[in-house]
């Protein structure tokens, strides 16, 4: 399956780039699959999201999912935010071929956590929530074990992985 023409605009163009300052919620997701990471910040307004941002560090299709599940919340309530999915993620983008479904993985986790940690500063919780998914992701790579993109484990320091083909980022 090829990308479609959907996620193609998205990756070549997309929407809601960056970082809002001082924003009223963040959530940030790692995936397990590949170890990419994504943050999105919002800015809550009568239980509306009246602007939503993101930095993703990943693939094209990673990048897809982002732009998309931005404009999907942008201007939604909280609680019809929180409804959005990673599938619903995935076919507004007309789908994502078989091997890049786990792309799809970072969009709406990384927003309803954003959302989790709006209400979690509402109500005088720690502003910054528990980061599991940076942690294991960093603890694998401390470990050097496991290829950063395809998760295949790593019998040896080795300059590629075996099983995907890539180049492993060596320790310096
Ligand atoms: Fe990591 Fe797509 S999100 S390869």
């Amino acid at each position: 399956m090829q990308y479609s023409e959907t996620v193609m605009e998205h990756f070549k163009s997309p929407k809601n780039i960056g970082r809002i300052e001082n924003p009223d919620g963040i959530g940030e997701v790692g995936n397990p699959v590949c170890g990419d990471m994504m943050t999105i910040t919002i800015k809550v307004k009568d239980d509306r999201i009246e602007d939503i941002k993101f930095e993703t560090f990943g693939c094209g299709a990673a990048i897809a999912v982002s732009s998309m599940v931005t404009e999907m919340a942008k201007g939604k309530t909280l609680e019809e935010a929180m409804k959005i999915t990673n599938k619903s993620v995935a076919e507004s983008l007309g789908g994502l071929p078989k091997n890049k479904l786990h792309c799809s993985n970072l969009g709406a986790d990384a927003l309803h956590k954003a959302i989790m940690d709006y209400y979690n500063r509402k109500e005088g919780k720690p502003k910054e929530p528990k980061q599991f998914e940076k942690v294991e992701y960093i603890e694998k790579k401390e470990a050097g074990c496991h290829c950063p993109y395809c998760d295949a484990e790593l019998s040896e320091p080795a300059p590629f992985c075996k099983r995907c083909g890539k180049p492993i980022p060596q320790e310096k």
